[in-house]
């Protein structure tokens, strides 16, 4: 059976990782769509690239395109996120450490590329994800637990992966009735060496720190062994459930 998967953020850490773990497994009919905003010059004629800035016009125009190929998505990895733009020379994203650090526009940025980007794609694919079975794994985090919060702190991103929870829980009500054999997933790969976390890795323990490409290969993992009737899970690396 042909098996058609669409990555978002595919030039990240993670998302490129996700990418070469799908390309090894897949058959030839089998159909990858990649999304970035970056433009990625990739060898393979079964992979189709677009770049795009994550507008809603964007996402529905690639969603468009998709319906028109007349292909239906059997996997989705939602591989989109932002923690700091230290990379930036004038950055503005910094987690917060204390009230004082609240600042409206970084929180709305969180907001912005951690929940509502996220929650356009939910939008848009519910018609183009394929009805005999689906998976839409989007990386959330531990942090965003609401009952798992004890250290506090990252106001701006924790609350955006919270509010993504609930976009996601709240979607997959909705996905039960109009894509009902669709699993939503919101998924915690645990500490990844990735530009994401480089500043914060000085306490993380070696066999804690995770690499690209076993985090690749544990979501696939999750994403493939989760079916409908578990929809939505919030899950980590090893399948264990966390507590919304
Ligand atoms: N690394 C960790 O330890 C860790 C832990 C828990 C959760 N996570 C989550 O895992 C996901 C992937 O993170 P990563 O570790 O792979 O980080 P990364 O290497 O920094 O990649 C982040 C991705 O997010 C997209 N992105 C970055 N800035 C953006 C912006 N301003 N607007 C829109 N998209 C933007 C990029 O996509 P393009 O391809 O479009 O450029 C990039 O692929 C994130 O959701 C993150 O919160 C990571």
């Amino acid at each position: 059976m042909t098996k058609n998967t669409l990555i978002v953020g595919a030039s990240g850490g993670i998302g490129r990782a996700v990418l070469e773990n799908i390309k090894q497994s897949k058959k030839q009919e089998d159909v990858i769509y990649v999304a970035s905003r970056k433009h990625l010059s990739i060898e393979d004629d079964s992979v189709i690239s677009k770049q795009l800035d994550y507008s809603e016009r964007s996402i529905k125009s690639l969603v468009s395109q998709i319906d028109n190929d007349k292909i239906k998505l059997d996997e989705v990895y939602i591989c989109t996120g932002v923690l700091h733009d230290f990379e930036q020379q004038l950055s503005t994203l910094k987690p917060e450490k204390r009230l004082e650090d609240i600042n409206v526009e970084a929180f709305e940025r969180y907001f912005h590329i951690n929940t509502i980007i996220p929650s356009l794609w939910l939008k848009y694919l519910v018609n183009t994800v394929s009805k005999n079975g689906s998976t839409i794994g989007i990386i959330s985090a531990r942090v965003g637990s609401i009952s798992d919060n004890r250290l506090g702190g990252w106001y701006g991103y924790r609350s955006s992966k919270a509010a993504l929870n609930m976009v996601i829980k709240t979607a997959a009500v909705e996905y039960a009735r109009r894509a009902s054999k669709t699993c939503l997933i919101s998924y915690h790969p645990g500490t990844v060496d990735t530009g994401l976390s480089k500043p914060f890795q000085a306490n993380v323990k070696p066999e804690k720190l995770f690499t690209a490409e076993f985090t690749a290969e544990r979501f696939v993992n999750v994403c493939r062994t989760s079916n409908p009737e578990q929809s939505p899970r919030y899950v980590d690396y090893d399948g264990n459930a966390i507590p919304w």
